[in-house]
């Protein structure tokens, strides 16, 4: 197949969350959240990427990439209701400095996942506080985004709403499961619908955010939604519709004002009359369960650019492997599709690999996904065979 070649200024990137890397994030409603997850483990120190961000940033400049993702974590920025940290916002400014310095365009994610303790003890997003809270916050965080010429308000909404439902639930007494994650060769369970009460409130969240930051930076505004390649089995077509809907294209439509889409994609289920179809346990499943499908990426990204009408940033891609060189297989068959997408006319920026350090799996240390390895002891970074790979692809502008 004929492969396209990226035009300059096509960012080649790899992204992290600010709880998966920074450690000791103590004020994070996930700190103390991971003490309940049945099997799970504790993030403690993380990657300390917190002290040693700019080892990281080193290490993929170095390599060839140049754009990175990452968070600013709320729980840090705003310690208690409407008490902001100068301190904490003044090491973010460092980070995106930092990040600039090394020639590595800044794409700045403000929230993934975790919220601060108060603000779910204030009643979290289905409080009648959270709108104003978060707009509080998010005029604050414009505050040191000068040159950020990227932002992502929420990171998948879709999976927050699930979430969200989930501990609603959990308050309930109703059984709960967090991300589930579970070892390589069992199926991948079917998660549950993300509740589309709380996602029409995330999309009013994200549009007042958006209204913020498109007056008071120069950015370009998005979201970033768990694209999950769904296909129909034969003669679920319409099934498809309805089930694509609730997970996904809720989020997607919400996009059409913004000014990119951000897309991430990991894997694909299929979809049949029941709703979606639980994936077999398989020797080549990763080691969160999912399938290996590299054409998820493609399929997610002409269909977000078919939805949301919008230029596509994939913000996340990646597989949860021992193996370093099926991530290299998994990554090169991934942008083989996504190149195909471009080639049939998807506007497309750029890419930003998940992730670019073994990081903290949502309560698991084991599905590794990183471009580099990080000692959990000492956090000594060793720069996997698949970093160079990926920035010998940024390098030339193709695999
Ligand atoms: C999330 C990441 C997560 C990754 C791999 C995405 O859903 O944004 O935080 O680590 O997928 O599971």
């Amino acid at each position: 197949m004929a492969m396209t070649k990226t035009e300059p200024g096509f960012l080649w990137g790899a992204a992290t969350a600010p709880h998966q890397v920074e450690g000791n994030n103590v004020n994070s409603d996930w700190w103390a959240r991971e003490l309940r997850i049945p099997g799970g483990e504790l993030s403690g120190d993380a990657c300390d990427s917190y002290h040693r961000y700019a080892e990281d940033m080193r290490l993929l400049a170095k390599a060839g990439l140049n754009a990175y993702r990452f968070g600013l974590e709320w729980a840090r920025i705003e310690p208690s209701p409407g008490r902001f940290s100068n301190a904490e916002l003044a090491h973010y400014r460092r980070m995106i400095d930092t990040a600039i310095d090394f020639g590595l365009t800044p794409i700045v994610t403000l929230h993934h996942f975790t919220n601060p303790r108060w603000f779910v003890e204030e009643g979290g997003w289905t409080g009648v506080t959270a709108v104003a809270r978060f707009e509080a916050y998010v005029r604050k965080a414009a505050t040191i985004l000068d040159g950020v010429d990227w932002i992502c308000t929420l990171n998948e909404p879709n999976m927050l709403a699930l979430m969200v439902g989930l501990s609603r639930a959990a308050r309930r007494g109703e059984p709960t499961a967090v991300t589930p994650t579970v070892e390589g060769q069992d199926g991948f369970p079917v998660l549950p619908d993300p509740d589309p009460e709380i996602g029409r409130l995330l999309i009013g969240v994200h549009h007042a955010a958006r209204e913020i930051l498109k007056k008071e930076t120069s950015a370009a505004v998005g979201w970033t939604v768990a694209c999950q390649a769904l296909t129909a089995t034969p003669g679920n077509e319409d099934r498809l519709l309805e089930v694509r809907h609730v997970r996904e294209d809720l989020y997607l439509e919400a996009a059409r004002g913004d000014d990119f889409i951000g897309v991430q994609a990991y894997s694909s289920q299929q979809v049949d009359a029941n709703g979606v179809v639980p994936h077999p346990p398989s020797p080549t499943n990763t080691l969160t369960g999912n399938a290996y499908r590299p054409d998820a990426l493609g399929i997610a990204v002409r269909h977000a650019a078919k939805v949301t009408g919008v230029p596509v940033l994939v913000t996340e891609n990646g597989i949860a492997i021992a193996d370093d060189s099926r991530r290299v297989d998994y990554t090169s068959k991934a942008l083989r599709g996504l190149f195909a997408a471009m080639d049939d006319g998807v506007d497309v920026r750029g890419y930003l690999h998940w992730s670019a350090l073994d990081n903290f799996e949502w309560g698991h240390w084991k599905p590794t996904f990183g471009l580099i390895a990080v000692d959990r002891e000492t956090f000594a970074r060793t720069p996997k065979p698949s970093l160079f790979w990926l920035g010998h692809v940024a390098r030339h502008g193709h695999p």
